[in-house]
């Protein structure tokens, strides 16, 4: 197992990350498949040990933004099917075709680009239907027309045929509607076009947890995966628990009672109103907990704590009720006794979705994965195995 030698680190919950995939499954219709969408090394979980627990939780496939990441998962060993949700470049194709891995196509130009490689095994292909989100993807039935048309080598498998909404998580369902209304028509057009069975996905967390009735053969399960809400209107509604995945931890490494009137951090911004007592965890802006969570509260003793300065780029420094000792535990996400400061308190306090926040805190924090109350893995990035 890697070991770390500093005292921040990320746990993950695999246990947690399992139990709101099997909640997900049972709120859908049997014939409908789950998608987990372990892009952006999982939203900062880790994607191998996500991918490992979605899909022994019962998740029948995996999805990535990236062929690098849907590359890497395959070098680790994972055999499940995996699809490229983004657009990957023709000339890397052979790539995809060789690691049996599905990749998105949208463009006539990017297939026959395809086609004019010398690549011998069959790619599989799924196209992607922009309904409304405007971002990649065909938007007319001609389009999808011409795309057909181009599949005309046996080389290439059409296999899947997706969407994404843009608005599946906010309570005003009128432009989800729309997007589905698209989404029904483009498919009718496909199906009097292609006589083929191919695999049709539309939701994302939201649509899935919402609107179990209205998916097709799979949903694509990403933030709701790792216990996160995919809005405050989505929490509200409150469709199925979750358990959030991730917590982040540190340890005070140096304490002091400083005299009033005395200043902390760059800049000088923050002056002691008294005596207080000042406590300076090892963790800063390098390590993704940016300068905007200056004033922020962490977790000490169970109770909550402001961080007082500015946040510097490997450190900051908080304000304690009282005298603790060096290598005390500070909880920055997560709980500490009957006290919690959630991933959406952290995203609400800079201005920003959950999402944001796991994606942001950096390799240098040590990944541990805990099941079953045991730690199973550590990961660090930057652990080098022959120094001593
Ligand atoms: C195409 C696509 N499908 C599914 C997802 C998963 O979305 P969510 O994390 O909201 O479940 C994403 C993530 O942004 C996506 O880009």
């Amino acid at each position: 197992m890697e070991t770390y030698y500093r005292d921040s680190w990320v746990e993950v919950r695999l246990d947690s990350i399992k139990d709101n995939i099997q909640r997900l499954q049972q709120n859908l219709n049997k014939q409908t498949g789950i998608y987990a969408v372990v892009k952006a090394n999982a939203y900062g979980h880790g994607d191998v040990q996500v991918a490992q627990a979605a899909l022994e939780a019962g998740a029948q496939a995996l999805a990535v933004s990236l062929l690098d990441e849907a590359l890497k998962l395959r070098e680790e060993g994972i055999s499940a099917p995996i699809l490229v949700m983004g657009w990957i470049r023709p000339q890397d194709v052979h790539l995809a075709a060789k690691h049996d891995i599905s990749v998105t196509v949208f463009q006539v130009d990017w297939l026959e680009e395809v086609k004019s490689q010398s690549f011998t095994e069959p790619i599989s292909l799924h196209i992607k239907w922009d309904t409304g989100m405007g971002r990649i993807g065909i938007r007319t039935k001609e389009e999808l027309n011409n795309v057909l048309q181009a599949f005309n080598d046996p080389r290439l498998k059409l296999d899947g045929v997706f969407t994404h909404f843009a608005t599946a998580d906010e309570e005003d369902v009128s432009y989800f509607e729309k997007q589905q209304g698209r989404f029904e028509e483009l498919l009718e057009e496909f199906q009097r076009l292609w006589s083929e069975p191919v695999q049709i996905h539309t939701g994302n967390s939201a649509a899935s947890m919402r609107f179990p009735d209205q998916m097709h053969h799979m949903v694509r399960f990403g933030i709701g995966m790792y216990g996160l809400s995919p809005s405050s209107d989505v929490k509200a509604i409150d469709s199925i628990p979750l358990k959030p995945a991730f917590s982040l931890h540190s340890q005070l490494i140096h304490v002091k009672e400083m005299p009033e009137g005395e200043s902390i951090s760059y800049g000088a911004d923050y002056t002691t109103k008294g005596k207080e007592w000042i406590g300076t965890i090892p963790l800063g802006y390098a390590d993704g907990w940016i300068r905007k969570l200056q004033g922020m509260d962490v977790l000490v003793n169970g109770k909550r704590v402001p961080i007082v300065g500015k946040i510097c780029m490997d450190q900051f420094m908080i304000k304690l009720d009282q005298y603790y000792p060096v290598g005390t535990k500070v909880t920055l996400i997560g709980k500490q006794k009957s006290e919690e400061i959630e991933m959406d308190e952290v995203a609400s306090y800079v201005d920003t979705i959950n999402y944001e926040i796991p994606c942001l805190i950096s390799y240098r924090v040590p990944r541990i994965y805990v099941k079953d109350e045991n730690i199973i893995e550590i990961e660090n990035s930057l652990s080098i195995e022959e120094l001593e």
